[in-house]
């Protein structure tokens, strides 16, 4: 997705950067880790050279780093600079212009978009210096996230604890993040519907929800008006979003049918039965009463109800959950629907589809043409997915 550098100094809070390593790595960046000699005294290079996969710069000097002018190779490669634990020491040297180890003349030589996330004591967060170097870094346009107030390494309750990991790399990313959805509605489905058989019990899916939510958020992040329909989930829902909560497959009927109309962009990536039994029974049907034979009918098909009021312009997609590489059904119901295309996803395997972070998913227009986009996590995949349709779209 992006070439991010996160340089790593030398506070407390320093643990918490690994964190951020994973995290970016999560949604497909590739990593290059600047520590500070302090900050390595803290926690061994070794770890971040593991987590991000590449070579961990301290030394300006060392023979490796020497050779390739590595903290000026580092900079004509990387598209985001993020520092996270940002001392107050290293916000004084960017400030100043100081250029005395890897980090501090690596900030110098950087002309990517740039993140600090400061960490420390709340006494040295309010220190008159520090609160000067702050402003005149946001000035010269470094954006800052946190530190926010929380309990301290100190003992303190206070202002000073690092920004939460999450919400340092989505601030990061939406400084490269195009807004191309500004002003566009898309409404997205997620989750699981249930079908009850009688007042307590009901048919369902180990649908997650977490595909659907990941792409309102990624949407969201672009710049829409997002709506986002649910099925019951324990996932958070993306902030900034409007959600709609549903339980049943008529309920998540009608609300689509609302919402559809006026958007630009619909998902349909919930899971909703497709069957539910003919009869509800009254009460909690008791085992007393015996066996007895539950008679399923076919709930309304959704997609196909709205694909069909579809207006000009509105580009409308689907989610096709097979079991190994149906292609042929996703195909089938491409043309059966009427809708633009069709997203396969595989939930046959262990590590993709329901419950799981990952997922892997093949695209197929109108027309017929498959376009993979790969097994990643949900995340990077709705990123992918937005980026397809509206590649697709600008032709
Ligand atoms: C255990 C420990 C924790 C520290 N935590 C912080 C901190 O959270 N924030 C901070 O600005 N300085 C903190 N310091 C002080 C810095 O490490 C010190 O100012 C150092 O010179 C900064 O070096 P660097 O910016 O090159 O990493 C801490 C020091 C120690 C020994």
């Amino acid at each position: 997705m992006a070439n991010v550098t996160l340089g790593v100094s030398s506070s407390i809070a320093v643990y918490k950067a690994c964190e951020i390593v994973r995290r970016f790595r999560e949604r497909g960046c590739e990593v290059r880790v600047i520590m500070t000699g302090n900050a390595a005294r803290l926690v061994s290079p070794v770890v971040f050279e593991a987590l991000s996969g590449n070579p961990v710069a301290v030394e300006l000097f060392s023979e490796r780093s020497a050779r390739s002018i590595e903290h000026i190779e580092i900079a004509k490669w990387e598209e985001l600079f993020v520092v996270a634990p940002a001392t107050a020491n290293v916000i004084g040297k960017f400030t100043s212009g100081v250029a005395d180890d890897f980090l501090t003349t690596h900030y110098l030589a950087s002309t990517a978009p740039c993140l600090i996330a400061p960490a420390m004591n709340g006494r040295m967060w309010r220190a008159a210096a520090v609160r000067e170097n702050v402003a005149i870094l946001e000035n010269r346009g470094v954006a800052f996230i946190g530190p926010k107030r929380g309990s301290l390494a100190c003992g303190e309750e206070d202002v000073g604890a690092l920004a939460d990991p999450e919400a340092i790399v989505e601030k990061a990313l939406t400084l490269i993040r195009p807004m191309d959805l500004t002003g566009k509605s898309v409404v997205v489905t997620a989750g699981p519907t249930r079908e009850y058989l009688d007042q307590v019990r009901f048919i369902s899916n180990p649908s997650t929800g977490r595909m659907g939510y990941r792409i309102a958020e990624a949407a969201q992040r672009r710049g829409a008006e997002v709506t986002l329909i649910s099925g019951p989930t324990e996932i958070e829902p993306p902030a900034r979003v409007r959600l709609v909560m549903v339980e049943t497959t008529d309920e998540l009927s009608r609300a689509v049918k609302a919402h559809a109309p006026k958007c630009d962009y619909l998902f349909m990536a919930a899971a909703p039965s497709d069957f539910a039994p003919e009869k509800i029974s009254a009460g909690k049907r008791s085992r007393k009463e015996g066996a007895f034979s539950l008679k399923l009918v076919p709930t309304a098909d959704i997609l196909k109800d709205v694909a069909a009021k579809k207006k000009k312009g509105q580009v409308f997609c689907g989610f096709a959950a097979e079991i190994g590489n149906h292609m042929q059904n996703a195909k089938r119901k491409l043309g059966d629907k009427g809708v633009d295309l069709i997203a396969l996803n595989d939930v046959s395997g262990e590590d993709s589809g329901f419950a799981s972070e990952q997922n892997e998913i093949t695209l197929i227009w109108a027309g017929g043409k498959a376009e993979k986009l790969g097994k990643a996590s949900k995340s990077e995949l709705a990123a992918r997915l937005l980026d397809a349709v509206l590649k697709k779209r600008g032709k």
